[in-house]
């Protein structure tokens, strides 16, 4: 059962006046017509929220589930709705406020934004000749050019596909070659903490050998020396200029793809998670008025990175569709100071704020008294993302960043989910430290039993699932439709049927709040960064002193979950010098995944613990790596003894 009661804080008054959901019986008013006229609902906001070039004719179609389709008919271009129509009413507004990592600064209004994508979508097609259905692949700092890029793409019908700047050559390299993409976007490099750092070397590396990319755009963003690739490798700054400033909008379904994105899953390589136009469209401007509650006069941050789904959800996609401004920043949070962020909060007057709890968790130990030097009183809602918060960091969060009279929006969803599926409302819902309370409207969110797949009891962990289709759902796995099947609707069935499963567990409390308890399978959360621990035993195999491996999770102070590895090398007549081997092990994780995978833990031991089957005993390991005593049966161990070894390693 759940233990102590959570304290409960209710909405600001003030706030929920002019909320877009006021208060709970309109919440449950919205919750109620979704589960009554599931169509309807959709139906309704589908023709209020986006701009139509023809109408759909149909609200959803699950005659091929779990392969859906959503306002099948409709046509659009998500760059028209994120630009185009904006232009009457807000063409000088700010559509995107960058600040970089030094300092310097740029707003764009949204007629310049239009005037920049429209520029790079004639590049992308006059020159670069990528035809509606290609694959762009975006290597990219956080600068204006990356939010450009993306849309540029869009207007024109190609996919792009995002690979974070921290990736290492190799998994740009695996990335490239699954989405078969024609072209690379990228930049010279960019700014970190005051110093250059670059990416194009790193294109260039995973260029090497046969591939499919014809060309390289380079935006200039550090001005530090690089290759050029003749006939390969072109300046954006040389030739955006030459293109004209308007750009017909190709005509696209509502299921055309829209994005691909690549994310860890428990086996195997990573999956190309699919979106396509109209839902995923649809789900980021809803959330973004529902979750954020952004009004028109507003200035709203996100930190994510557009490497990850929040940032393309929630800094480029959900806010230009809506209409608002928001900011970009290439900056870390803890540089100069731990201040950075308040600074900023401060100068730009930000009203909503969107965050991962490792960002609040650094931001409180470097610097707890921070925001108290800074007025941060335009703050209305706080947001947070990407793993669970401890009651500890939330609480920091709501009362110095906050000033206890900010909502906090615990939103819990997933690259596969598009958008928030569970969340508070900022103006409704009363809240409670790190839970993430109720499904947003419109997502039929239930926690089902493992075994039985009825409803969870309370207190009692289940299976976070869906089990209703929702327009923002991601649509296939590119190129494996045996893997989506496999991965999303393999494992829980409710009244017989495969539902959703999105590999988390979760628990009701007593009022029917959710609160996620983390994944249940081999993928950890690394600084909210998703890893799955069977790609980092993968490259850690492909060191060739190296036997056998088993990675697994470890609760880390700052960062979540820290990686833990147990390694067993080849010749074991005790390892010579282990912080030479452990070094050697990292530096083959930093080639083949980057420096976000590196172990912060490695012990080295003779053997794992295996069942006589062969199969390894991963739950020990993670109690070990917790430090936990073992109560697990150990005796039907292939070698019980090597618990007690392993564990004298560990505590030595
Ligand atoms: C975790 C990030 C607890 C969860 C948007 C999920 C969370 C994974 C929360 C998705 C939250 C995300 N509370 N856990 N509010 N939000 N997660 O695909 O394990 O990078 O499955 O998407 O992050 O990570 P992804």
């Amino acid at each position: 059962m759940s233990e102590i009661k959570k304290p409960v804080f209710k909405p600001n008054k003030e706030f929920s006046k002019n909320a877009r959901v006021k208060n709970m019986c309109e919440y449950n008013d919205l919750q109620d017509w979704a589960t009554e006229d599931y169509e309807g609902f959709w139906e309704h906001f589908a023709s209020e929220k986006i701009t139509w070039k023809e109408p759909f004719t149909s609200v959803l179609d699950e005659s091929n589930t779990p392969f859906v389709k959503w306002f099948e008919g409709g046509k659009l271009n998500v760059a028209e709705q994120c630009i185009d129509r904006h232009l009457d009413k807000r063409k000088n507004k700010a559509a995107i406020i960058f600040e970089g990592d030094r300092g310097d600064k740029q707003v764009i209004t949204y007629l310049q934004l239009f005037q920049n994508v429209n520029r790079f979508a004639n590049l992308l097609k006059n020159k670069f000749d990528v035809k509606k259905g290609d694959r762009v692949v975006i290597y990219m700092p956080m600068i204006p050019e990356a939010a450009y890029a993306m849309l540029a793409c869009a207007r024109i019908g190609a996919i792009h596909s995002i690979v974070f700047g921290g990736f290492s050559a190799e998994a740009l390299k695996d990335r490239i070659e699954d989405a078969d993409a024609k072209v690379v976007i990228t930049a010279d490099g960019a700014f970190r903490k005051d110093k250059p750092y670059m990416l194009k070397n790193v294109v260039d590396k995973a260029l090497e050998g046969s591939t499919p990319v014809k060309k390289v755009l380079v935006v200039e963003r550090n001005g530090e020396d690089i290759e050029w690739i003749a006939n390969r490798d072109y300046s954006y700054y040389e030739l955006i200029n030459n293109e004209s400033d308007k750009c017909e909008a190709e005509v696209m379904d509502s299921e055309d793809p829209l994005f691909l994105l690549y994310t860890s899953g428990s086996t195997g390589k990573p999956k190309g998670v699919q979106h396509n136009s109209a839902g995923y469209i649809l789900w980021a401007q809803m959330t973004m008025e529902w979750v954020f509650d952004v009004k028109e006069n507003d200035t709203y941050w996100c930190t994510a990175d557009v490497g990850w789904i929040t940032g393309h959800t929630y800094i480029v996609y959900g806010p230009l569709a809506m209409g608002a401004t928001t900011v970009m920043f290439e900056g870390v949070p803890t540089y100069p100071d731990a201040g950075r962020p308040w600074k900023m909060v401060e100068e730009y007057k930000i009203n909503q704020f969107y965050t991962a709890p490792t960002a609040i968790r650094v931001l409180h130990k470097l610097g707890e008294n921070e925001p108290s030097k800074y007025d941060l009183s335009s703050l209305k809602v706080l947001g947070t993302v990407g793993e669970p918060i401890d009651p500890p960091a939330w609480r920091w969060y709501y009362e110095q960043v906050g000033n206890s009279k900010c909502a906090i929006v615990d939103t819990y969803w997933q690259t596969e989910t598009g958008g928030h599926i569970v969340s508070p409302l900022p103006g409704a819902t009363p809240i409670k430290p790190a839970c993430a309370t109720l499904p947003v409207p419109g997502i039929m969110a239930e926690i089902l039993d493992s075994q039985t797949g009825e409803k969870a009891e309370v207190g009692e962990t289940g299976y976070m699932c869906i089990t209703k289709p929702w327009p923002a759902q991601i649509r296939n796995v590119w190129g494996d439709e045996e893997r989506y099947k496999k991965s999303y609707f393999g494992d829980v069935k409710k009244d017989g049927k495969a539902v959703y499963f999105t590999g988390d567990g979760a628990v009701y409390d007593e009022d029917g709040y959710i609160t996620i308890t983390g994944r249940t399978d081999d993928v950890i959360n690394v600084s909210g960064h998703r890893m799955g621990t069977a790609e980092v035993e993968a490259a850690i195999k492909k060191h060739p002193n190296v036997a056998e491996v088993a990675v697994v999770g470890k609760p880390h102070e700052l960062k979540g979950e820290g990686i833990f590895a147990y390694v067993v090398l080849k010749q074991d007549d005790g390892v010579a010098d282990e912080v030479e081997e452990v070094k050697a092990i990292n530096a083959v994780i930093k080639t083949e995944i980057g420096n976000i995978a590196l172990c912060d833990d490695m012990v080295f031991a003779p053997n794992l613990p295996k069942t006589r089957s062969g199969k390894i005993m991963r739950r020990i390991l993670r109690s070990i790596a917790k430090g936990e005593k073992i109560t697990q049966d150990i005796s039907t161990l292939e070698d019980p003894s090597i618990v007690k070894i392993i564990e004298d390693k560990v505590n030595s």
